[in-house]
């Protein structure tokens, strides 16, 4: 063994100058600090390309542990999460430091009903400042672990709210400090929360959870430190693991039919998946059900974004069904990941289970009223036009500034926010505190897709596009809205609708 991993307060982020240099000249930068010796850089910024510890494929499948409720009473839901360094045994012989909730990686599962009460104590005990953000969940703006309401290393905070009617879905929860998200998720600060309804039209179904992210480690079986590149591109990892497990294998009876709640909780991994052996109908996008399920036969995920997606396995015994992702481009110069295999279910000796009548609506968010106004809100990567001063990934031509209100909208009344990506590559835009509806774009494609219509919190905007979203917050407060690849999000790349009561 040779040098201990950085422990995570030593990461810094490179200077805007820095990144705008290596955003343009990525590929020659990362060649040119790669011939320095390799190591960290005094930066904190790994200049070594990865030398791959692959984690063993094909273990038995793993579903994610539940989160305890303590609480006896009906309709509450009382847990406890401490964000503190682990390790976790994924490369054979080795143990890899990484930041858990309660040991794991991902952490507990959270699930609740529709009317509960949540109360979630977070203890913190990072050597850093942290908060749990309830990606996509309608909570009050000041439970929602924003970066302005930081929780301090030693300290706890009780996060406190109700689940609305109609707000059952996959969400997820991730901590969402300045400047630090990208580093304490990529080191493994995640997991899913899922809402029931008492009146899910599939409640029948089986479940499978499949939580998604993007692991790199180094020569030394450590969690690799952010590149150059990742700080201009966004992270990604080398090999993707499914509920914390290298292509895990799982049999099902066949014939059977299951809902999988699929979760992007990758950096800036696109995750364009395909299912061999069975068609996808898609019912979810987000935390959102859609108006009618939707079949498709490629499926994008960009990070953050979730879909409930409905399968039937083959009907014949020994028959395999085998989710994995296939190359998407995502911008100009970015390098563009190899396929990979997610999971693979092999159909059992038992006998076939009859099919499950898919419903031919959906309980999808009811419409909007009519938009009292419109707002614009421009993406770019390279701060175009602004000459030195600009940074590199901005929204409406400026960087983050926790003090500052960029938009401002009222409680309650619809608007429409046409977002424009002015960048040369992809950017999934998220909005807190609500779910919107994607209402237009120029894209010639979108309408064949499950998106047009359908209501999310993550949208992605391509270079060159134009969407036109559909919101209303409900409650008064300051709300992000960010990019969802969490290194522009950490350089900037994020702002402040400040709704009004
Ligand atoms: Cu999933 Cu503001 O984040
Ligand atoms: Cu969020
Ligand atoms: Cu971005």
């Amino acid at each position: 063994m040779t040098a201990k991993p950085a422990p995570p307060t030593d990461i810094e982020m490179p200077g805007v100058e820095a990144t705008r240099r290596r955003l343009v000249f990525s590929g020659l930068a990362a060649a040119g600090l790669a011939g320095c010796g390799g190591g960290a850089s005094p930066m904190g910024v790994s200049t070594a390309p990865a030398s791959a510890l692959g984690v063993p494929a094909g273990q038995t499948w793993r579903s994610l542990p539940l989160l305890t409720n303590e609480s006896a009473a009906a309709g509450a839901f009382s847990g406890a999460l401490a964000a503190a360094p682990a390790s976790a045994a994924w490369a054979a012989g080795v143990s890899t430091q990484i930041l858990a909730y309660n040991g794991i990686s991902p952490g507990p599962m959270i699930e609740a009903h529709e009317g509960d009460r949540i109360r979630v104590a977070l203890v913190n005990r990072l050597g850093q400042d942290t908060t749990i953000h309830w990606h996509g969940m309608p909570v009050p703006a000041d439970q929602d672990g924003n970066p302005m309401d930081p929780v301090a290393p030693g300290s706890r905070r009780d996060y406190i709210f109700t689940l609305p009617p109609g707000s059952a879905g996959s969400y997820w929860y991730h901590p969402h400090p300045h400047r630090t998200t990208h580093e304490q998720v990529f080191r493994g600060l995640a997991s899913a929360f899922v809402v029931r309804s008492r009146s899910d039209p599939l409640a029948l179904l089986a479940e499978r959870i499949v939580f998604i992210t993007d692991l790199r480690l180094d020569a030394n079986g450590q969690i690799a430190a952010n590149t150059a590149a990742d700080f201009s591109n966004g992270r990604e990892g080398d090999q993707l693991l499914v509920n914390g497990v290298r292509q895990p294998v799982d049999a099902v009876a066949p014939g059977t039919t299951e809902r999988w709640r699929i979760f992007n909780a990758t950096n800036a991994r696109y995750l364009q998946i395909v299912l061999d052996g069975a068609t996808m109908n898609v019912v979810a996008l987000d935390g959102s059900m859609l108006g009618a399920p939707k079949s498709v036969s490629v499926l994008l995920l960009a990070p953050a974004q979730r879909a409930d997606i409905v399968v039937r396995a083959p009907l014949a015994s020994g028959q395999k069904l085998t989710a994995r992702t296939i190359p998407y481009s995502r911008g100009m110069g970015i390098p563009v990941k190899p396929g990979e295999t997610l999971f693979e279910l092999t159909t059992s000796a038992a006998s076939a289970l009859p099919a499950f009548a898919l419903p031919s609506t959906l309980p999808s968010p009811p419409a909007f009223g009519a938009p009292q106004r419109t707002q614009t809100v421009v993406l770019n990567d390279m701060g175009m036009g602004m000459g030195m001063m600009g940074g590199a990934f901005t929204i409406n031509g400026r960087v983050f500034d926790p003090e500052r209100d960029d938009l401002t909208m009222r409680a309650g009344v619809p608007e429409d926010w046409v977002v424009r990506n002015d960048g040369m590559m992809d950017h999934p835009l998220h909005i807190h505190g609500c779910a919107f509806q994607l209402v237009a774009s120029n894209r010639a494609d979108i309408a064949s897709g499950p998106r047009l219509g359908a209501f999310m919190d993550t949208v992605n905007v391509r270079p060159g596009e134009t969407v036109r979203l559909r919101l209303s917050i409900d409650t008064p407060g300051r709300r992000m809205f960010h990019c969802h690849i969490l290194e522009h999000e950490d350089q900037g790349m994020m702002a402040i609708v400040n709704v009004l009561a």
